[in-house]
């Protein structure tokens, strides 16, 4: 009898672990909860999917251990991935920082994953949600909302906890907790700030307004856009701090990171002396960002040959060194990414296998493996199920 290969979700690790092993002439099934095939994918890079980034390396991931993710990335690269994409004709360009977009849209990727599974003659079970897992004799039995189900491998890529709107359970880590696998806690990451009253009450009035920033904190540092919000803080440098953030802790924001102070900032101030300090800074920063320092009491609203040099240093620094602590983040809503769970120490790098249990697999986002935003997430999806469909 043909071995038996059951994986859970139909997201882009399920799907392409599926087309793998469904061309290796494997029995493979893909049960989903949803109706649609990858509906992540659908709804990501804003409906064009980030798919993969040009700069894939390990120190782009986050982990309670940080090299786990090496041997598989190393296994199945962006390239690999791109090679795919170009065999299907698929057009894609190139963003900000490496990242790469589907001309067209993120339907071209989901038809690719699809066709691959076409091609190795995969059984979907979709609007059917996994409730438990048993050990049986051989295998598995699981326990789904449309009947029982035997199957003598597991791979689960049930994904994280972001956007529970589209059916996201925690599945994953409950089969990981069942069979004594560690769970890393987890939480929301590449998620937007949510900032606390009197400062958002100010800076809620500069919703929509963009602009390029340096945020750090004591760890990590990135460049990027900033945008204000009706709650507080987003765009790709608060996202990406995000992953790196802890309640309580402060953020600095420098809003001239291209400057410095000699050559920049002071030349500024000298040549337009006769400027209200307002009207100066507004040939740098948007003028209602300006307004609301103010009235933050953070700037003060003078002439600029009223400033002393120790002040025109201090309003230096308060521009590049904004610091701020966020109330929290608007949490799995609108996460792009889960931090934490199933323990990567409980793995096999090289297959994804469980160590000691055998038969059962965890690949894609359910792993304690987070990336950066810009196509790092997909990639280890791609490349975690490439490891796993090496173990058959
Ligand atoms: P994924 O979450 O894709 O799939 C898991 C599947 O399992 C889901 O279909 C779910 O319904 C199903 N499931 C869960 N529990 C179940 C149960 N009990 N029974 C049956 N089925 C169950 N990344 C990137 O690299 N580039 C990008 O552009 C974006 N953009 C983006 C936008 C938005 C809005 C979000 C929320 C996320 C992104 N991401 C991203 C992140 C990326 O989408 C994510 O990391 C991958 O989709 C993870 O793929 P997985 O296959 O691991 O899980």
């Amino acid at each position: 009898m043909q071995t038996k290969i059951t994986i859970i979700g139909a997201g882009a690790a399920g799907l392409f672990c599926a087309g793998l092993l469904g061309q290796k002439g494997y029995d493979v099934t893909v049960i989903d909860n949803g109706k649609k095939l990858g509906r992540k994918i659908l709804m990501s890079g804003g409906g064009k999917c980030n798919f993969t980034n040009l700069n894939v390396e390990a120190t782009h991931y986050i982990s309670q251990n940080r090299h786990f993710c090496k041997s598989a990335l190393k296994r199945f690269t962006q390239w690999d991935f791109i090679q795919l994409v170009n065999q299907y004709h698929i057009g894609y360009h190139e963003k900000d920082h490496g990242q790469l977009f589907c001309d067209n849209s993120a339907q071209d990727i989901v038809d690719m994953l699809s066709q691959e599974c076409q091609k190795g003659q995969v059984n979907f079970m979709l609007q059917t949600q996994l409730e438990d897992v048993v050990l049986a004799e051989q295998g598995f039995k699981l326990h789904t909302s449309k009947g029982y189900l035997q199957t003598d491998h597991l791979i689960v890529a049930t994904g994280g906890q972001s956007m529970p709107a589209l059916g996201m359970t925690a599945i994953g880590y409950k089969i990981a907790e069942k069979f004594a696998i560690p769970v890393v806690p987890v939480k929301a990451g590449l998620v937007p700030f949510t900032l606390h009253k009197p400062l958002l009450t100010v800076l809620s009035s500069l919703s929509g307004i963009a602009l390029p920033v340096e945020v750090s904190n004591k760890r990590i540092s990135f460049k990027e856009n900033l945008l204000f919000t009706h709650r507080g803080l987003s765009g790709p440098a608060i996202l990406q701090i995000s992953s790196y953030w802890q309640a309580g802790e402060a953020i600095t924001i420098n809003l001239l990171p291209d400057f410095n102070f000699e050559d920049d900032f002071k030349p500024l101030l000298d040549n337009n002396r006769n400027q209200s300090l307002k009207n100066c800074l507004a040939q740098i920063l948007p003028k209602r960002l300006i307004e609301a320092l103010m009235q933050l009491n953070l700037i003060v609203d003078t002439t600029v040959k009223q400033l002393t040099p120790t002040e025109q240093q201090a309003l230096y620094q308060t521009l590049t060194a904004w610091s701020m602590t966020p109330n929290g983040t608007e949490g799995y809503r609108t996460a792009e990414v889960t931090l934490g769970g199933v323990s990567c120490d409980a793995l096999s790098s090289k297959t994804m296998a469980v160590k000691n249990q055998p038969n059962l697999y965890f690949i894609g986002e359910v792993v304690d493996v987070a990336g950066w935003l810009g196509g790092y997430n997909f990639q280890w999806a791609w490349s975690s199920a490439f490891a796993c469909a090496q173990a058959f």
